[in-house]
C-alpha cells in the first residue's frame, strides 16, 4: 500500500488523479492529503471522491503530517519544479504532470535534485498511451519504415479547444512557458519517442495573431464583457456547473478568472508556430502547431529508409498508410476505433494503472522519467530561445552535462 498527496487540486488533479486513486485503487493507493493555493477548490477534492480528504494549508505541513511515499504534482505549469524539488529533499518519488517544468534553469534544478536525493520522478506522458500512437510506435519499431530519416508533424487545434488556452493562466508566458512547453511537451515527446531519438538542435518562428490584443472589442473577461452578444468566443462560466463550481465559485480566494477574454491584453504566447528540429542520430522534423483551425486534427508523417508511414486524426478518424520504396502500399493497418471510457481516448486510465499498480515491463518503453520530460520541453526551450534571439539553439547550451550523459 503506498500513499500519495496531490499539489494542485484544479482539473487534472481532481478528475485525473484524486478521483479514480480512491476510486479505482483502493487496494494499492491511498490518498493521504491535498493542497492546493486556492483552499477552496482543494476542499472539492473530498466532495468529487465521496471522503473525506485532509486539505493542507502549507505544502510542508502536508509533507510533514502525511509523510507520503509520493507526491503527484498537478499545479500550473511554472509552479511544478518547486513541489517537484520540495518533494523530493523530502524523500518522497514524485509523479508529475507535463509539462516538467517550463525553463532551462528549473529543467536543470530538477535534474540535480532527482540526482541528489536519489528519488524516482515520473513525467506523465499519457499520449503514449493512446492506443492509436501505440499502435504507430508498434509498427515503427517493428521497422516497418527502416531507419528514420525525418518526420513532418502537425498539431491543429480548433478554435473551441486552441481557444481554451487563450482563456486561462495558459495563455501568460510566466504561467505555461507558451505553447511550446504546455501544449507541444506532448507532441515532442510522441516524436523523440517515435524517432526513439534525442533532440540536438532547434530553429523557430511564432506568431500571435489571431488571439491577443488585436481586436477593438475586447474586455478582461466574459462574464461582465461589454461585447458578450457578439463574440464567438463568449463562454458563460455560469452556465455549466461544473466550471461554476470548481472556478466561479472560488474565485474570492485566488481572484483567477477561468474566463478571461482571448483577446485580452494580457496574453503573450504565439497562436501559430513553425520549427525545425535535428536529432542526434541525424533525423530531421518539422513542426507546426496551429491553435485557431476550423478542425481539430494531428497529422505525422514518418519518412525512413525502408518507406513512409502517414497517419491522422482528421475529423475524428485514425488513420494509418504505410508505402514501401516502391510506392505501393504494404501494409493496411486497423487501428481499433471504439472510444475506450476514462479519459483522453482511455490513455490516462492505462497510464494510471502503470503508475500505481506498478509496472514490470515495458515493452513500448512509455513510462517516462525526467530525461525524456527535460528532452520533449528541451525543444520547446530551445525553440522560445530561438524565437527571442532569432538563432538556432542547441540543447546543450541549457541542459549542459547532463545531455552526454
Ligand atoms: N496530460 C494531460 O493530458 C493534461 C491535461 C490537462 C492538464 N494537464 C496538466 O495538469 C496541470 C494542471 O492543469 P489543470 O488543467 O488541472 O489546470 P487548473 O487551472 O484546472 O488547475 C491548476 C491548479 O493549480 C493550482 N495552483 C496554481 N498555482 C499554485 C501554487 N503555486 N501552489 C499550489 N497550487 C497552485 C490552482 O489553484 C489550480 O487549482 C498542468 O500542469 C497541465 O499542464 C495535463
Amino acid at each position: 500500500m503506498k500513499t500519495y498527496c496531490i499539489v494542485g487540486t484544479g482539473g487534472r488533479g481532481i478528475h485525473s488523479y484524486a478521483v479514480p486513486l480512491v476510486k479505482d485503487f483502493p487496494d494499492c493507493a491511498v490518498l493521504a492529503g491535498v493542497y492546493d493555493i486556492n483552499w477552496k477548490r482543494a476542499a472539492l477534492v473530498s466532495e468529487y471522491v465521496g471522503k473525506n480528504i485532509p486539505v493542507f494549508r502549507d505544502f510542508d505541513e502536508m509533507l510533514r503530517t502525511c509523510k507520503p511515499d509520493a507526491v503527484i504534482v498537478t499545479t500550473k505549469d511554472s509552479e511544478h519544479a518547486a513541489y517537484i524539488i520540495r518533494a523530493l529533499e523530502f524523500g518522497c518519488d514524485v509523479i508529475t504532470e507535463k509539462p516538467m517544468t517550463t525553463d532551462a534553469e528549473t529543467c536543470a534544478a530538477i535534474l540535480e535534485a532527482e540526482k541528489r536525493t536519489g528519488h524516482n520522478v515520473i513525467v506523465t506522458f499519457n499520449c503514449r498511451f493512446f492506443p492509436f500512437y501505440v499502435r504507430i510506435k508498434e509498427l515503427l519499431m517493428s521497422g516497418v519504415v527502416g531507419d528514420i530519416l525525418s518526420v513532418h508533424f502537425e498539431w491543429l487545434l480548433d478554435t473551441r479547444h486552441g481557444a481554451d488556452y487563450f482563456r486561462r493562466w495558459h495563455a501568460e508566458r510566466k504561467n505555461s512557458g507558451s505553447l511550446l512547453i504546455h501544449k507541444a511537451t506532448h507532441h515532442f515527446d510522441l516524436a523523440n519517442w517515435f524517432v526513439d531519438d534525442e533532440p540536438r538542435k532547434v530553429n523557430a518562428f511564432g506568431t500571435q495573431r489571431f488571439y491577443g490584443p488585436h481586436r477593438e472589442q475586447r474586455s478582461v473577461r466574459c462574464l461582465d464583457c461589454p461585447y458578450k452578444k457578439t463574440c464567438e468566443f463568449y463562454m458563460d462560466i455560469e452556465a455549466d456547473a461544473e466550471m461554476k463550481r470548481m472556478y466561479r465559485d472560488c474565485e474570492d480566494v485566488d481572484g483567477y478568472f477561468r474566463d478571461q477574454c482571448v483577446f485580452g491584453d494580457r496574453i503573450d504566447i504565439e497562436d501559430s508556430i513553425s520549427l525545425n528540429v535535428r536529432y542526434a542520430h541525424g533525423a530531421v522534423m518539422s513542426y507546426s502547431l496551429t491553435a485557431h483551425s476550423p478542425y481539430e486534427c494531428m497529422k505525422i508523417v514518418i519518412n525512413g529508409t525502408l518507406g513512409r508511414l502517414e497517419a491522422d486524426t482528421a475529423f475524428g478518424g485514425t488513420n494509418l498508410r504505410v508505402y514501401n520504396r516502391k510506392g505501393e502500399r504494404v501494409d493496411y493497418v486497423k487501428v481499433d476505433k471504439r472510444e475506450i471510457p476514462g479519459g483522453h481516448g482511455g490513455s490516462d486510465p492505462a497510464m494510471r494503472s502503470n503508475i500505481f499498480r506498478g509496472f514490470t515491463e515495458d515493452p513500448l518503453n512509455q513510462m517516462a522519467g525526467t530525461r525524456a520530460g527535460a528532452m520533449s520541453i528541451g525543444i520547446g526551450i530551445a525553440a522560445n530561445i530561438s524565437m527571442k534571439e532569432d538563432r538556432a539553439v542547441c540543447l546543450k547550451e541549457f541542459l549542459g552535462d547532463f545531455y552526454d550523459m
